[in-house]
């Protein structure tokens, strides 16, 4: 099977999107944009980078906060170091074709590969375990999730694409989804490959469950600094006292060190728990840690939420380039399913 890449570039495209909930924590940093601008500084990548405000829908129906969601999330993916220019940076909704092709992807979407998405069989098996109806509260933008999701990729041939362990299974849809069109109209769609980092997938959150929005323990990326140590001296430890050892593998303290800290770093560390290093003195060098990091990309984002002209402006440039992909393949795409002028053929 021979595999096209980038419209544009001989290079292979880097695309992933961030869902439009919530405020910028450091398991999203962690987990996907620090992995998503590191790559997208490469020379030879041509990356796609978007905010997922229609997907933000599924989960939140307060309009306030998904705008005041995606102002966030886009500063902070420009103060982290996001260069627009280099980079195709957009808003989803910016690019009406991705909906209209999510459409057509829709018509070729097994009811039954739904039926099997992760987050959706979390929701029944929720309602089951409430003794509710299996469908409760469950709508069909949840259920068809997935699919504009393989619309985001598909229509800019993404080829690699940087996600958590949660969406491989996404992303194996979308390739799905893909072949299947391919085989009946002819070669359109790049198929897609998840894109996992091994070493930092996925951050513990305060509770030492995954650092996630829904579960609440998140430590948010650019609160002040004293929100920062508080934050930090909020994860969860064990009562061991100073002088006892302390298992490092089993510590969200040093789960989280290790996704910031260098090899060396973490080897220390390591030592450090086993000499039985206390608590406080582990978070107070954690917080140093992120803290040094993120200071100075915490400037950059004040100064970019103070002008929110300016960072329209971005966005707006991103969607044109996007739409310099997206509105020629949407006509092919069209054409090759039959959707086209009377007069054409
Ligand atoms: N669903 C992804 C998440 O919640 C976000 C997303 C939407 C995405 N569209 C995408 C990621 C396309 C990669 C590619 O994390």
């Amino acid at each position: 099977m021979t595999e096209k890449h980038s419209d544009k570039s001989e290079n292979p495209r880097v695309l992933t999107g961030i869902t439009t909930t919530g405020s910028p924590h450091l398991g999203n940093y962690v987990g996907a944009i620090k992995p998503a601008i590191q790559a997208s500084q490469a020379d030879n990548v041509d990356s796609f980078l978007f905010l997922a405000d229609y997907h933000a829908m599924i989960k939140s129906h307060e309009p306030d906060k998904i705008h005041q969601s995606t102002i966030e999330i886009a500063a902070s993916w420009l103060a982290l170091g996001l260069d627009a220019d280099q980079v195709t940076f957009y808003r989803q909704s910016d690019v009406p074709e991705i909906m209209e092709l999510s459409w057509i992807l829709t018509c070729w979407t097994a009811k039954g590969l739904m039926n099997r998405a992760h987050a959706y069989k979390a929701n029944v098996q929720s309602n089951e375990a409430n003794n509710d109806d299996a469908d409760f509260g469950i709508t069909m933008g949840l259920f068809s999730y997935p699919v504009l999701m393989a619309a985001d990729i598909l229509m800019f041939n993404g080829f690699k694409i940087p996600v958590g362990r949660d969406q491989i299974q996404h992303v194996e849809m979308a390739r799905d989804i893909a072949q299947r069109f391919n085989h009946h109209y002819g070669d359109h769609f790049v198929l897609p490959e998840a894109m996992i980092d091994d070493n930092v997938a996925v951050l513990q959150g305060l509770d030492g469950r995954k650092m996630s929005k829904s579960y609440n323990n998140t430590i948010p990326l650019f609160d002040t600094e004293k929100k920062l140590k508080k934050s930090i001296n909020k994860i969860k430890t064990n009562l061991l006292e100073p002088g006892d050892p302390k298992d490092a593998d089993n510590s969200t303290v040093f789960q989280v060190w290790r996704a910031f800290a260098s090899a060396e770093q973490t080897a220390d560390m390591r030592q450090q728990f086993a000499d039985g290093i206390a608590w406080g003195e582990a978070k107070r060098c954690l917080f140093e840690l992120i803290n040094q990091e993120l200071a100075e990309p915490r400037q950059r984002y004040a100064e970019l939420m103070a002008d929110p002209i300016a960072m329209e402006k971005i966005l707006l440039a991103g969607a044109e380039k996007a739409r310099d992909v997206s509105v020629p393949k949407l006509s092919d795409i069209r054409s090759a399913i039959g959707i086209r002028p009377i007069t054409g053929k």
